[in-house]
């Protein structure tokens, strides 16, 4: 009588046990397919992001703070720490561990991938400038020199991210892919809204040692962007032509947008044009020397 009950019991407990697990596993894995593909894709600019900001504040990244998240894929190349102001290395270094965060909730979404081969040395962004300026910068841009030239190279990367995850939400089928991907956009934001605040600050001063200012950069960045996205006008530095500022009474454009002032939005396709730098998905190359990984990106590497 007693070991029936006994027995009883642990079928009970191994049922609830059972239930609870293929719940999890539902709200896990469950998601439409497509919506998967969508929500890894970003892993490849998160990845990014999270060892460009933790090696740029602290000299260190994944491989040391959180190993389990880099899923054993190849260490970053030429990634080191900035000559950065405290208070620059402190946002810095909050970016990073935000990053963090983003990578292990995709991941618990989704399955996700291993960390994809960087190149995030000094020539990798020193070739961005070059086709940004097309002509070779003379010394060439050193994005680990200082806060300021760190912050130019800053406004390469949250703003791609954020215009995928514009681009990427009204694809979504599940609410809880889209719960997720509004989370990472408004962080993903407000990172790219604390980057570009404090180059506007200085939006008149000269890069030392060229004879270009910061507006004059993220303009040329914002250019090279838009010409490899080849899609249109997606992308605004600091100060544009009137027309294209807020309500078209603006020449100063703190952040991006459109006519209405709302975010603009990129494909999967458009993204990896420039991330890659090469302006064809199919091309990888630049900051991602083997590509992105994931569905999305491996359909265009493999044609
Ligand atoms: C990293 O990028 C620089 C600049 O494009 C290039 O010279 C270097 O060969 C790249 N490294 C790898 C391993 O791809
Ligand atoms: C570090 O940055 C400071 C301030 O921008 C600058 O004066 C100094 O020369 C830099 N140091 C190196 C080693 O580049």
């Amino acid at each position: 009588m007693l070991s029936s009950s006994i027995s009883a019991t642990m079928i009970v407990t191994r049922l609830l046990i059972f239930l609870f697990i293929s719940t999890a596993v539902n709200s896990t894995f469950n998601l439409p397919k497509s919506d998967m593909n969508l929500l890894e894709f970003p892993l490849n600019l998160e990845y990014f992001e999270a060892e460009y900001f933790l090696f740029g504040s602290m000299g260190k990244g994944l491989d040391t703070i959180e190993p389990d998240l880099a899923t054993a894929g190849p260490p970053p190349i030429g990634a080191q720490q900035a000559n950065l102001s405290l208070l620059v290395r402190d946002i810095i270094t909050q970016f990073g561990h935000q990053e963090i965060g983003h990578i292990r909730m995709i991941k618990k979404t989704i399955q996700g991938f291993p960390r994809p081969l960087l190149n995030l040395s000094a020539d990798s962004f020193a070739t961005v400038m070059n086709a940004a300026f097309e002509i070779p910068l003379s010394p060439p841009f050193d994005p680990y020199a200082n806060d300021i030239n760190y912050l130019i190279s800053c406004y390469v990367i949250p703003y791609v991210g954020l215009t995928g995850y514009v681009g990427a939400n009204p694809k979504l089928r599940s609410p809880i892919s889209r719960k997720l991907v509004a989370g990472l956009l408004g962080v993903e934001s407000g990172q790219d809204a604390v980057i570009r605040s404090l180059l506007y600050e200085r939006a008149n001063e000269k890069v030392v040692p060229y004879e270009t200012t910061v507006a004059e950069f993220t303009q040329k960045i914002s250019q090279l962007r838009d010409k490899l996205g080849n899609s249109g006008l997606k992308d605004e530095g600091l100060k544009v032509p009137i027309e294209l500022g807020a309500e078209k009474k603006t020449q100063g454009n703190v952040l991006a947008g459109d006519e209405d002032s709302l975010a603009y939005g990129r494909t999967p396709q458009e993204i990896l044009r420039i991330v890659y730098g090469t302006g064809d998905e199919h091309a990888p190359g630049g900051f991602y020397p083997n590509g992105g990984h994931g569905v999305i990106a491996k359909r265009y590497l493999n044609r």
